[in-house]
């Protein structure tokens, strides 16, 4: 069970709850069962995984928002502030006059502080608290505050890393600053890394860039990510290397693509930093899952090279999987582990 995606459909539950509309849109579209009774319920979600199983769940999505307008739009938020204040603003963007706003989030992830924020925008507002979440909403009255909206609009635009030439998005990992670890990884590429090479859980293009710069004899690079927002930031990160008249000829691939469920070629090179959360929870089964998902799509004597934080559990699964590794770099944080494929 997710409790917020609960905590947001007990507002239809009871009789004196909100009404079913005749058509509604789910900003952060998640499955549940109850939805199956609705007439008419368009899902919009940049996570891969979550837009499969939206999809396997039967019910129509668009990955571009349209200028439509709908009587009901439901939110299940992100992670960051920036974040979830433009899906309030895009949920604004999207409502048909006196239509209703219904957002669902968990307490740890500061519901009561932007249901706040929220109510300043919309006035009153109804809540559940429920499954240690809230689900807070309001009905447009004409007295919304339209220009509290336009400002956090402007939160979704996309927003240089100072001094790095990188553009990213709120909401997506490591939005305003190059990680550490990713850092660390880049300073020890190999040059000698060549031939096709994808980099799992790419973001907004940082080790691929870095690799490009440093390996003259790659030829095609794939990029995996499952956020499309960091994938949309990664083209415009890399866009140089697409353009006919740059002198290299590398072959760029971008895949909005959930690791978990394999890869769809065989590489000389797989790069990494692979994630370590799911939501809010430290999640040590997706970074596992990407290593197995790599090492069937390594080549014989293709190099795995991936840095993680030094207690994650990596080492283990690179035995498990018979390839030959060493850790070629340790700091107070990080480790770099380096696997080849015999
Ligand atoms: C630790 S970050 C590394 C990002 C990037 N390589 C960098 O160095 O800045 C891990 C990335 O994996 C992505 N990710 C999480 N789950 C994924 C999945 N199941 N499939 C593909 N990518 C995923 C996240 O969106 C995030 O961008």
């Amino acid at each position: 069970m997710n409790p917020a995606l609960e905590t947001l459909m007990s507002a239809f539950s009871t009789e004196e709850g909100l009404p079913v509309p005749a058509r509604a849109f789910f900003l952060g579209a998640q499955p549940h069962p109850a939805l199956r009774e609705w007439p008419d319920i368009t899902g919009w979600q940049p996570l891969k995984p979550l837009a499969d199983s939206w999809d396997r769940a039967g019910f129509p999505r668009i990955d571009e928002t349209p200028p439509n307008t709908w009587p009901l739009v439901l939110i299940l938020p992100g992670k960051s502030r920036d974040e979830t204040l433009a899906w309030f603003a895009m949920a604004r963007r999207h409502l048909a006059p006196g239509g209703t706003i219904l957002v669902a989030m968990p307490n740890t992830a500061g519901a009561a502080r932007f249901e706040k924020e929220f109510s300043r925008a919309t006035g009153t507002l109804g809540s559940i608290q429920k499954n240690k979440c809230r689900a807070f909403h309001s009905a447009e009255d004409g007295t919304w505050d339209e220009a509290l909206f336009s400002e956090w609009t402007a939160l979704d635009d996309f927003k240089n890393i100072p001094e790095t030439g990188f553009v990213t998005r709120a909401g997506i990992f490591s939005c305003d600053h190059i990680d550490p670890g990713s850092q660390l990884l880049a300073d020890h590429l190999p040059v000698h890394l060549h031939g096709t090479v994808a980099d799992l859980g790419a973001g907004w293009g940082f080790l691929t860039k870095s690799a490009l710069r440093k390996c003259p004899n790659i030829t095609r690079i794939d990029l995996y990510e499952a956020d499309a927002r960091a994938l949309d930031c990664a083209r415009r990160n890399l866009a140089g290397w697409n353009s006919p008249d740059e002198t290299t000829s590398v072959d760029i691939r971008y895949l909005w693509h959930d690791v978990t469920t394999g890869l769809s070629a065989t590489y000389d090179a797989i790069i990494m930093n692979p994630p370590f959360h799911t939501g809010q929870a430290t999640d040590t089964g997706l970074g596992r899952a990407f290593l197995t998902n790599a090492v069937p799509a390594l080549k014989r004597g293709g190099r795995l090279l991936l840095v993680a934080n030094r207690q994650l559990p990596y080492e283990g699964i690179l035995d498990a999987c018979n390839l030959s590794w060493r850790k070629t770099v340790e700091d107070k944080t990080y480790k770099i582990l380096h696997a080849e494929k015999r």
